[in-house]
């Protein structure tokens, strides 16, 4: 290792010891608590100059990315994904200026993307050959395709019959050993973290502080696409709360770098039965009290155990932001709206950021003034049973031209008010 020098060190978020970055070490040896990247120093000079001049995407950042100048980052071309103008859909929900980060842009599919070329980088960094996680699936998806770009070797642990066809189909594809449980996702994350502590295998699950370290570049990249004008509130689907504290403690750099003036809101978003971190922020708890079995449509937020919880309660209390709530229905609404106003298909997990706006600024949380951004996390793709089961089949007429006009003028066509 020798004259390697490490720009950061680790510090645990509870009782604040710090770590080398030498050893793979996810907990605090002492109280066993999650690690956070602590960067040696902020003061970069005109880091902005540097970054101004590479296209817009993960690494641009690297000055604060915890990888040695030496190593080569494993990467697929991740982020850099569409911040688009959603016009249509802010006059529907009463927003003048609305945007859609749409994460499903990201090459296999989901913001792990972001989290996985750093992880998947520092997992070779550390001469790691194996790596694992458990999953909902999407983490599962980037996992298996960053592995494989590395050329090593990928585990992983899902909950049997819970994974969508899309997610799973890519794991497979990617060459990944792929074991599903008879049990959730809470229950495969245990095990999994028994494993890593044991054998020579890297963990790759948001308990890793360095994925997070990619996460947190999805907050670079709104301050750059918006740039003079940061987000004031970033609406952010909440499972296993790894991606609104990643995305937090990048708003908190930018600021500590001179780079924006004020930090938005963290607003966060959960499924109707897996949402203790809601629970939590609407009764003023400082635990969160686990949900035993977790159950929605977004299966990628089915998640009683939120292992992030006490990163995203400072996430979201520090930025003065809060949890919302949302149905399956409510979540499934969202997603029919968000493809048929602005023609961006995400997921269900994904489109619970547009049903939680919705309350946002009906209960007067988001005003109408305020620049928001909603980020979706998934592309529809990966779950193409929830369209089947929940929205009119396509119709089936004989091969004629009568019988086709009869079924246009016959049929409803989905057309949005003006
Ligand atoms: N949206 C999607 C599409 C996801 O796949 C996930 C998490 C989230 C939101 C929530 O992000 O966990 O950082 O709060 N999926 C994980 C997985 C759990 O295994 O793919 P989080």
């Amino acid at each position: 290792m020798g004259e390697r020098r490490f720009n950061h060190i680790l510090r645990c978020i509870n009782c604040g010891r710090t770590f080398d970055p030498e050893e793979v070490l996810y907990t605090c040896s002492h109280c066993g608590d999650l690690l956070t990247v602590e960067y040696r120093e902020l003061d970069l000079g005109d880091i902005d100059e540097r970054w101004r001049g590479r296209p817009i995407s993960v690494w641009r950042y690297r000055e604060i990315l915890p990888i040695l100048d030496s190593t080569k980052p494993v990467t697929l071309s991740e982020g850099g994904t569409g911040l688009h103008a959603c016009d249509r859909l802010g006059k529907l929900v009463g927003l003048k200026e609305l945007y859609v980060k749409n994460e499903g842009e990201n090459p296999t599919g989901s913001f792990k993307d972001r989290g996985m070329t750093v992880g998947v980088t520092k997992a070779v960094e550390l001469g790691m050959r194996y790596v694992a996680c458990a999953s909902t699936g999407n983490t599962a998806a980037s996992l298996s395709a960053y592995a494989a770009r590395a050329g090593i070797r990928c585990i992983i642990l899902i909950p049997a019959g819970k994974v969508a066809l899309g997610k799973l189909v890519q794991s497979v594809a990617h060459g990944a050993k792929v074991i599903q449980i008879r049990g959730n996702f809470d229950q495969a994350l245990k095990i999994v973290r028994e494993l890593c502590s044991k054998e020579k295998i890297y963990l790759l699950n948001s308990v890793n502080p360095y994925r997070l370290e990619g996460q947190k570049t999805l907050a670079f990249e709104l301050r750059d696409q918006l740039y003079p004008n940061p987000p004031e509130n970033v609406v952010v689907p909440v499972g296993n709360a790894g991606n609104i504290s990643a995305i937090w403690k990048g708003f908190c750099e930018l600021k500590a770098l001179g780079l924006i003036e004020e930090t938005p809101r963290m607003l966060g978003v959960q499924a109707k039965g897996a949402a203790p971190i809601a629970h939590a922020v609407k009764e003023g708890l400082d635990e969160i009290e686990p949900v035993a079995k977790p159950e929605t449509v977004a299966t990628a937020i089915r998640i009683g155990a939120p292992v992030n919880w006490k990163k995203a309660l400072r996430a979201v209390r520090d930025s003065g932001g809060t949890v919302e709530v949302v149905s399956d229905e409510e979540i499934l609404e969202a997603q029919r709206l968000l493809a048929r106003s602005e023609g961006i298909f995400v997921e269900p997990a994904s489109a619970s950021s547009i049903a939680g706006l919705k309350k946002f600024v009906a209960s007067g949380i988001v005003k109408r003034d305020e620049r928001t951004v909603c980020v979706t996390t998934g592309h529809g793709l990966k779950d193409p049973q929830v369209i089947l089961d929940n929205f009119p089949s396509p119709t089936v007429v004989d091969a004629t031209f009568e019988s086709v006009r009869e079924a246009i003028e016959s049929s409803y066509m989905a057309i949005l008010p003006a």
